[in-house]
């Protein structure tokens, strides 16, 4: 069972619409399994699945050991595609209930990960360095780096690589790749910024980029992947590169 937390710790770098497009072409095209864990408050992954958030219970009751994990897992529109959502409660949630005296909480969905049987389960991360962030990363074997073509994106990354340094020495895990989106073929800054990521993470850019489409946001308004809503749409295509690049390095 891999395990993947997706992060940038910002916000608007795609990691909801990547998180949910990596797992809904791994379980339509490529017949796996796959668990798609929101753990950002805004819910943003819950939404774009077609769940109304705070409709049903997250992961916050399981951090705080009032149900089993298997309790909060939701069905999708995509067969083998399961999500566990997220809602208000996980706001700060470190700092409520069984939590707040434990020096070790942030092991907890390392552990609880144990009791699920999946080929693939995709950590969708709030866009900060916390302990929701920390949490998703400890208990990864893989993260997913997701950063757009803007200077601020990019030079952010330097950051990045220090904090997950600081992760993997007490809890190793490899890092997956790099991830562009709302990428433009024609941008002026492409080379530098192809040049910096590759100082911070060589060898780690993935080839396949993802496009700027309005059919993103566009799809989840209906709840839906654009494989469904937009199957011949440049996101779609990319996506499903993306998708088959990653595979590879598995
Ligand atoms: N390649 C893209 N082209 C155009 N819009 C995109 C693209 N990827 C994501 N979006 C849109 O940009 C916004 C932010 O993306 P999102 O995946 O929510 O980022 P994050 O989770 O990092 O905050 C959303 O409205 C989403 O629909
Ligand atoms: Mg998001």
């Amino acid at each position: 069972m891999y395990k993947i937390a997706v992060s940038s710790f910002k916000g608007g770098t795609a990691k909801t619409s990547t998180s949910l497009h990596l797992g809904a072409a791994l379980a339509k095209f490529h017949k796996k399994k796959v668990l798609l864990i929101d753990l950002d408050a805004q819910a943003n992954l819950t939404t774009g699945l077609g769940y109304d958030p705070d409709a049903q219970d997250s992961m916050a009751p399981v951090f705080q050991g009032q149900k089993k994990i298997h309790e909060v897992v939701l069905p999708t529109s995509v067969k083998n595609l399961d999500l566990i959502p997220a809602d208000t409660w996980l706001e700060r949630i470190e700092v409520t209930g069984a939590l707040a005296g434990d020096r070790y909480s942030h092991e907890r969905l390392k552990a609880v990960l144990k009791e699920v049987n999946y080929d693939v389960v995709i950590i969708d991360t709030p866009p900060s360095l916390c302990w929701l962030t920390e949490s998703a990363l400890i208990a990864a074997d893989q993260s997913l780096i997701c950063a757009t073509p803007e200077f601020y994106s990019i030079k952010g990354l330097q950051r990045l690589s220090e904090f997950m340094n600081s992760v993997s020495e007490r809890h190793p895990f490899n890092i997956l790749g790099v991830s562009l989106s709302f990428w433009n073929p024609r941008g002026k800054s492409n080379p530098s910024f192809l040049d910096i990521i590759e100082g911070t993470f060589p060898a780690k850019l993935f080839k396949s980029k993802i496009r700027r489409d309005i059919t993103i946001s566009e799809a989840s308004v209906y709840g839906r992947p654009i494989f469904d809503v937009a199957p011949k749409s440049r996101a779609s295509e990319d996506y499903i590169a993306l998708t088959k690049e990653i595979l590879k390095r598995l």
